[in-house]
């Protein structure tokens, strides 16, 4: 029941693990969201057999009809793997067709913010029964380093009766994919691929190159693979917190951050992040796994945990500034109304997980105003339901304060002027990541920006 060596490289166990050949084996997918579901896809368009297992029947029955409602998988695309290699099931007992699974279930955060391992020991419980001797688990959730090895291995081991690293091989190749971003897509991303020593290695390096034409990048170890993705999202989360910052600081001497931006951004080696809300399941939420672990082995972080405060706080930070500006340039209102454009954590995305405004909204609330948000991707009944907020359809009415929170294409493909026109006359539009600075607008509003 122990976790082994990695044995992959004896002679002897070779032939054991290469029953999982890459060119033929059944494929599983543990998780058929963001991550999982394009995965799936993908190996079944290369034409190889993939089980997709979710414990969300609902979600099964969703895309087993051909709808990905996380809108990363086109229809044609998964009508196509449906019909052709793809098995979306919530019967867990389909796993054990699968000699290679990947396991791409959330690792999300626990209320005082320590990783919440849940979902990754759920699954090996779940997915420990089902393996067979020759077995590989290749781990794409995000996790500190060690994760894999010293706890799923084990948990695997507990749950199969199998010798991890003998019997059951493990694997570790982070996601990199990007919610919306129609241009950094599985199979266009560098994948960086890690395994229980150097057959199974070249073995997964082979299986993951077949989506994206050999960008393979190979890390030396599981913990090396596992580290390299956290730093990945801790370093964009601290560099986001950096502008944020200079951007408060901007704000309070009456300059644009974006001005400031503009101009700095023409030095060869100036990094160009835009200031903002951080939400989402990944940047807000992976520094805390790498701080977990650097505080379990005594090193108290300081820069992780200073940008994480730092961007946790923004959005309050945002409501104390708008509502500041308001009350000095707006004649008193008892009650201003408010309009928030936007509730997804970004732009383009039907996705409100860890999304920062309805922390914006409540502070603005705090703040005596009356607030209603809209946004395109959700019916209000849902956003009302899911965020505790009063969510409308997109409005009749005006409002003394319009604030455009998350710039979906849907709302930059209107005019200017149909978004100005919200705007009750002398009111005032918060416009924080400045996209509206340039444009023509009418003088009796007020306009306010980062
Ligand atoms: N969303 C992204 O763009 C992104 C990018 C890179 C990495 N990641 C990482 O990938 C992992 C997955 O993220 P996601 O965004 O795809 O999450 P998600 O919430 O979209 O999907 C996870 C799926 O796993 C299912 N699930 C949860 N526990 C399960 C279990 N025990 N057995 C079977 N299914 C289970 C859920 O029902 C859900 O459908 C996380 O570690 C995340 O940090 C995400």
């Amino acid at each position: 029941m122990d976790v082994g060596e990695s044995t992959a490289d004896d002679p002897f166990l070779l032939p054991i693990f290469e029953q999982a050949d890459p060119e033929t084996a059944v494929l599983g997918v543990i998780g058929l969201g963001y991550v999982g579901l394009p995965l799936a896809v993908a190996f079944a368009l290369h034409g190889r057999r993939v089980i997709g297992y979710d414990l969300d029947a609902h979600r099964i029955a969703r895309i087993r009809s051909g709808t990905d409602e996380t809108g990363e998988v086109s229809p044609p695309d998964l009508q196509r793997a449906l019909t052709c290699g793809l098995t979306p099931t919530a019967d867990p007992d389909r796993l054990s067709e699968a000699r290679i699974i990947m396991v791409c279930v959330p690792t999300p955060i626990t209320p005082d913010r320590r990783p919440d391992l849940g979902p990754l020991l759920s699954a090996c419980a779940i997915l420990g029964p089902r393996l067979r001797a020759g077995s590989v688990v290749v781990f794409e959730s995000t996790v500190y380093p060690g994760v894999t090895e010293d706890i799923c291995g084990p948990a695997l081991a507990t749950a199969s009766g199998l010798v991890v690293g003998r019997d059951v091989m493990l694997g570790y190749s982070p996601e990199r994919i990007n919610p919306g971003d129609r241009s950094h897509r599985v199979d266009t991303i560098v994948k960086v691929v890690s395994g229980q020593g150097r057959a199974l290695t070249e073995a997964l390096s082979r299986l993951y190159g077949l989506l994206n034409g050999g960008l393979i990048h190979v890390a030396p170890s599981i913990r090396a693979a596992e580290a390299a993705k956290a730093i990945e999202n801790a370093q964009r989360d601290i560099n986001i917190a950096f502008v944020n910052e200079v951007a408060l600081i901007c704000e309070r001497i009456g300059l644009s951050v974006h001005d400031v931006l503009d101009a700095a951004r023409t030095k060869w080696n100036f990094l160009d992040f835009k200031p903002g809300l951080v939400g989402g399941h990944c940047i807000g939420v992976d520094p805390y796994y790498l701080s977990h672990l650097s505080q379990m082995i005594g090193h108290q972080p300081e820069v992780i945990l200073a940008g994480r405060r730092l961007n946790d706080h923004m959005a309050d930070e945002m409501a104390d500034r708008i509502a500041f500006r308001f009350r000095e340039v707006v004649r008193p209102i008892l009650r201003p109304t408010v309009l928030v454009l936007g509730a997804t954590f970004k732009e383009d995305v039907p996705d409100l997980r860890n999304s920062r405004i309805p922390q914006l909204i409540h502070r603005l609330s705090r703040h005596g105003f009356d607030v209603k948000v809209h946004d395109p991707w959700f019916a209000p009944q849902e956003l009302a339901s899911r965020q505790a907020v009063e969510a409308i359809g997109w409005p009749e009415e005006t409002f003394d304060l319009v604030i455009m929170a998350v710039g979906h294409r849907v709302f930059l493909d209107r005019s200017s002027e149909a978004i100005f026109r919200l705007v009750s006359p002398g009111g005032m539009m918060a416009d924080p990541k400045g996209l509206y600075r340039t444009a023509q607008r009418d003088p009796s509003v007020n306009y306010w920006s980062l």
